[in-house]
């Protein structure tokens, strides 16, 4: 496919030629009709030719759900190639498969689990309200700066008991582990050294330490962490940063775009805050934070007649399946009070779903709170800069003033 894509008529190219792993759809926003023509004609859409390599697109939500829950002929584990179609060979327990996935993940479940979450919830308001009121008025500022990156890193200085000041090191690791073009993983590795010496240190710093609710401190004294090898614990540390992170950062930002695009949804919200937890799941669904998972067959699959060889990669396409109208009515559409809100795929299915769901709706369920209880208008100033991903599926900024 060319490079004049936001121009480009997806229904003007050979089927065979589409590419749905260019990442300048996803930064020009034009992908969605690319994904229309997948889903009407070709589901299980096999490219043969990528940047990535050979890969097979699955865009239905029920086929996804399907792939997703079928662990055994659809592998997640790193030595297959891990979860994303640009891989990179790290290892941590949402790039493996079971048994060993079962056991690390059970090490971190707690911290995220609503035990804990109800103590945290004071913490997270208290820093949203601090967040909020030292916000600018009548002058333009980038969101994502000054509130999405801002919340979502100082949460994960609380989860890890990060030392506070020297917090801002969690955003850049998490962006240089995903975001940031980098010429090679060996590079990519080399800038990520200091992150690995640090927690590192921490975490010897922790087993010496009787055992606290923080993530390292769990994941320190947990029996699975004893069997955990170098590369596996620095693997699992960027896993809980960048999950942790980028997701609920877009979807905070998210939010704010989709309510600018639907001002009768914000009418809806203001007359009526208790559709708040039902907002925050209409955002997750219509940003879908992460475009997609990867894959990768273990045997020989047929689906909807399409013969899937074992070795092949498969992209479950999230954004696409949380758009697929024989599925959810009006999908294209931001409906903040929509039957079954919580049926959508941003957060995964299966062995893997999110673990930190919980959290994540927790955190934009305050921040809304916290907005509406200050009757803030947020204005829009200009479109967004959107990430060069086809994973991550983000915002880089979003200019906006607020006005009360
Ligand atoms: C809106 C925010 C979020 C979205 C959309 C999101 C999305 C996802 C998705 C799609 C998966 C993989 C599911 C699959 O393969 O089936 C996942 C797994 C995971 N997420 Fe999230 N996530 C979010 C927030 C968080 C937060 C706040 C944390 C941590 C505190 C977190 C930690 C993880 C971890 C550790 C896994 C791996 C689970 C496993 O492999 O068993 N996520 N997430």
């Amino acid at each position: 496919m060319g490079s004049t894509l936001s121009t480009l008529d997806p229904y003007s190219i050979p089927i065979e030629k589409i590419d749905v792993s260019n990442p300048a759809l996803f930064q020009d926003d034009t992908v969605g009709s690319f994904f229309k023509r997948l889903r009407e004609e070709d589901p299980v859409h096999f490219c043969s030719d990528s940047k990535v390599g050979p890969f097979w697109s699955i865009t239905k939500f029920n086929d996804i759900v399907d792939v997703d829950s079928n662990h055994a002929a659809f592998s997640s584990d790193a030595s297959n190639g891990g979860v994303a179609l640009e891989n990179r060979m790290r290892r941590n327990f949402i790039a493996m498969d079971p048994p060993k996935h079962d056991e690390q993940r059970k090490a971190v479940s707690p911290i995220v689990a609503p035990p804990n979450l109800r103590n945290l919830e004071g913490l997270i308001r208290e820093r949203t309200a601090a967040v909020l009121d030292d916000l600018p008025r009548g002058t333009e500022f980038d969101w994502v700066k000054r509130v999405s990156i801002d919340l979502t890193t100082k949460m994960l200085a609380t989860l890890f008991d990060f030392p506070y000041e020297e917090r801002h090191l969690l955003t850049e690791w998490s962006d240089i582990s995903v975001t940031v073009p980098i010429e090679s993983d060996v590079e990519r590795e080399r800038l990520l050294r200091p992150c690995y010496d640090y927690f590192g240190k921490l975490w010897t710093e922790r087993q010496k330490q009787p055992p606290k609710a923080d993530l390292l401190s769990m994941l320190a004294h947990s029996d699975a962490a004893k069997r955990m090898d170098v590369a596996e614990f620095n693997g699992n540390v960027l896993l809980l940063i960048v999950g942790g992170n980028d997701t609920t950062r877009n979807t905070m930002t998210a939010s704010i775009l989709a309510m600018h695009q639907n001002p009768g949804e914000l009418e809806k919200l203001r007359k009526n805050p208790e559709l708040i937890p039902s907002m925050v799941s209409e955002t997750i669904r219509w940003q879908t934070p992460l475009s997609h998972m990867r894959r990768t067959a273990t045997a020989d699959v047929w689906l909807r007649g399409k013969h899937i060889r074992k070795g092949d990669k498969i992209a479950m396409w999230y954004l696409s399946g949380n758009r697929d109208d024989e599925y959810i009515e009006r999908a294209d559409e931001y409906i903040i009070d929509r039957k079954n809100v919580r049926q959508h795929l941003s957060f995964g299915f299966g062995i893997h779903r999110c673990v930190g769901n919980r959290l994540a709706e927790l955190q934009l369920k305050i921040l809304w709170e916290e907005l509406l209880k200050r009757n803030m208008t947020i204005e829009v100033l200009g479109p967004p800069v959107r990430t060069y991903s086809n994973f991550i599926h983000g915002y880089e900024s979003l200019p906006v003033k607020v006005s009360s």
